[in-house]
């Protein structure tokens, strides 16, 4: 029987990791977890309730008072807190700019690497994240750190904000990635930082397709080694 391993993708904002875990997953026939989603949902959750989000035990609460589901479908992966439909609300620059405050709490931390671990529980997993080869699938036989410059990761965004028919302000994104990108590797509890095993690709300059090449590479080097 073919080994199912388990595959970590961390990095900062807009690197590229949801788009090219999306793909790995697919060509492996492996579950995706974007576990972004499920900060970005928790954050939705507590800005409609108005909470503080200083305030670690509200949010704890909270979380412990709803499911957050990924599920995948043909137009991408679709997000619920209970039976309501997210998606699309989660993306939301509101959400966007307070997601880094919500996730530097360390109980909100410890529940969500709790769920994230029992889905990935069977291996044959692509997780993306921040912390996925560091803290929630430290064991992971594939850790990708995907890296590029702020620039470029703004300009994707903005790209990809205008195609969407969403408005869009490049120097305004930019300041906007770098900020969170601040909070996400400064804070104390599982800061955005590369594996010690990990493998660091800076894909500045390389294509959605390139970069998946390389991850297939070290996926058949592993699958190999196990
Ligand atoms: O897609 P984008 O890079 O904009 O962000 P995301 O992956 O949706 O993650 C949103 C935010 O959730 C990040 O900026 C982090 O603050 C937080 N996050 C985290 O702390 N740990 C993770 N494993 C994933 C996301
Ligand atoms: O998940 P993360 O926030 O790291 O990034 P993403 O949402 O997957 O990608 C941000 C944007 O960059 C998307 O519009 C991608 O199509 C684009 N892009 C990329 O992901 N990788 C490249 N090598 C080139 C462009």
């Amino acid at each position: 029987m073919e080994t199912k391993l388990s595959i970590a993708i961390d990095g900062p904002a807009a690197a590229g990791k949801s788009t090219v875990a999306k793909i790995v997953a697919e060509k492996l026939s492996y579950i995706y977890i974007d576990t972004g989603a499920m900060y970005r949902a928790l954050t939705y959750k507590a800005i409609v309730n108005h909470l503080n989000l200083e305030s670690e035990s509200s949010l704890l609460e909270t979380l412990l008072s709803i499911d957050i589901k990924l599920i995948p479908s043909e137009k991408g992966q679709l997000v619920y807190i209970n039976q309501q439909d997210v998606t699309h609300e989660i993306r939301s620059s509101e959400v966007t700019n307070s997601v880094s405050i919500v996730s530097k709490h360390q109980k909100v931390r410890e529940e969500m690497v709790k769920r994230q671990q029992a889905f990935a529980d069977n291996g044959g997993v692509v997780m993306d994240g921040r912390d996925i080869g560091t803290h929630v699938l430290p064991d992971a036989k594939v850790k990708v750190f995907l890296l590029a410059s702020v620039e470029e990761r703004a300009f994707r965004r903005h790209t990809e904000n205008l195609q969407k028919g969403f408005p869009s302000n490049l120097e305004k994104l930019q300041e906007e990635i770098a900020r969170r990108d601040k909070i996400d590797s400064e804070r104390e509890i599982a800061p955005l930082k590369k594996a010690d095993d990990a493998v660091e690709i800076d894909a500045t300059s390389l294509t959605i397709p390139e970069v998946v090449e390389k991850i297939m590479a070290l996926v058949e080097e592993r699958a190999g080694s196990v």
